[in-house]
């Protein structure tokens, strides 16, 4: 499997082998682009609370993803953070697979050309490095050592991106009357983070880095390598371009949070593109709760005139629906946002 990893043979192919090659009306070169409208980008840094409230309420609502400046968390963790993952790419493959097979539970993965769904027909450009982090401690055991420094800066990045983390879901709390305290404890308990390494291919027009797809947790907060644009956010029948600015992170409501909001914040579509020329590495931090958890309409945002759209499942079973049955589970549920 792992000797599959992209890395390890995209630069002796001058085509995209067909495994890799989407059907027609899923490739990149027959959809439409929206190059006009622009993901919001919200100033963590101003002092007025309620004006960045609102930013995130809208936001939310209308794109289901906005960026964030002036977050709090260091240029200098971002860049190190980025390198490191970077790094770990780069090393020869013998040593990626060892630093990844450290827990038998394989808690700890190196995988490639993976995508959300078991319906997708073809294979997707990138390979990926994921695993669990704080909150839970007890897996760090099992996280890789090298590149040296691993355990130190990514420990401390994502603890970093757990705070900012709690602290947008209490902002969003706030902007919906949800308990201030709603989402500590069990939603957001079982973060992970994925290191996605999209190297270069051939024909970035007929294959995809990641499928259209909506993040089924709760938040996903990701890093962009500055200067190349892979993601796209799926708004109005076309594909927005997501600009990476350098410094910020992306963030975006996964489909738990349409559920708990009883489908007012939206879980938007997105997906991935390649390019012929640079590999691109993107860090995504997903907020995720425990399997048991139930997730449903929040009370407060249900009444007599706001009847539930969404029936109460565990995390397992939204996870377990959205691999196996893909965007249609979302259909299935109601949702009106239309795949492509
Ligand atoms: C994801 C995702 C986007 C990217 O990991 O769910 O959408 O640009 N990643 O890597
Ligand atoms: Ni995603």
């Amino acid at each position: 499997m792992n000797n599959e990893l992209v890395s390890t043979w995209c630069n002796l192919n001058s085509s995209v082998p067909s495994s890799y090659v989407h059907p027609e009306d899923k490739r990149p070169a027959n959809s439409i682009i929206n190059t006009e409208e622009k993901i919001p980008v919200i100033d963590f840094g101003g002092h007025d609370r309620a004006h960045i409230i609102r930013n995130i309420i809208s936001s939310a609502e209308n794109y289901g993803f906005f960026q964030v400046i002036n977050h709090g968390v260091s240029k200098e963790l971002i860049d190190n953070t980025l390198n490191i993952f970077k790094e770990f790419h780069a090393m020869p493959v013998d040593e990626r697979v060892s630093e990844t097979s450290k827990d038998p539970n394989g808690s700890c993965k190196l995988y490639t050309g993976s995508g959300r769904y078991c319906s997708d027909v073809a294979r997707y450009w990138k390979d990926s490095l994921q695993h669990p982090c704080p909150p839970s401690g007890e897996f760090m055991q099992y996280w890789p050592e090298k590149p040296l420094g691993y355990r130190e800066i990514v420990g401390k990045y994502t603890q970093e991106l757990s705070t900012l983390g709690l602290k947008i879901l209490e902002l969003i709390s706030e902007g919906l009357g949800l308990d201030p305290e709603y989402f500590n404890g069990d939603f957001t308990a079982k973060p992970v983070v994925i290191s996605h390494h999209y190297p270069p291919c051939p024909e970035p027009g007929l294959t995809l880095g990641a499928s259209s797809h909506k993040d089924p947790n709760i938040l996903t907060i990701l890093l962009q390598q500055e200067g190349i644009i892979g993601l796209q956010v799926f708004k109005d029948g076309a594909w927005i371009p997501v600009q990476p600015i350098p410094g910020a992170f992306v963030v975006n409501m996964g489909f738990m949070l349409q559920i708990i909001t009883n489908g007012r914040l939206i879980g938007a579509l997105h997906r991935v593109v390649t390019n012929s020329t640079t590999s691109r590495h993107t860090i995504a931090y997903f907020i995720n709760p425990t399997e048991e958890s139930i997730v449903e309409p929040a009370k407060s945002v249900i009444s007599s005139t706001s009847p539930p759209k969404y029936r109460p499942m565990t995390f397992g079973e939204l996870k377990w629906n959205f691999m196996n049955k893909g965007p249609s589970f979302a259909a299935e549920l109601g949702d009106d946002i239309k795949s492509s």
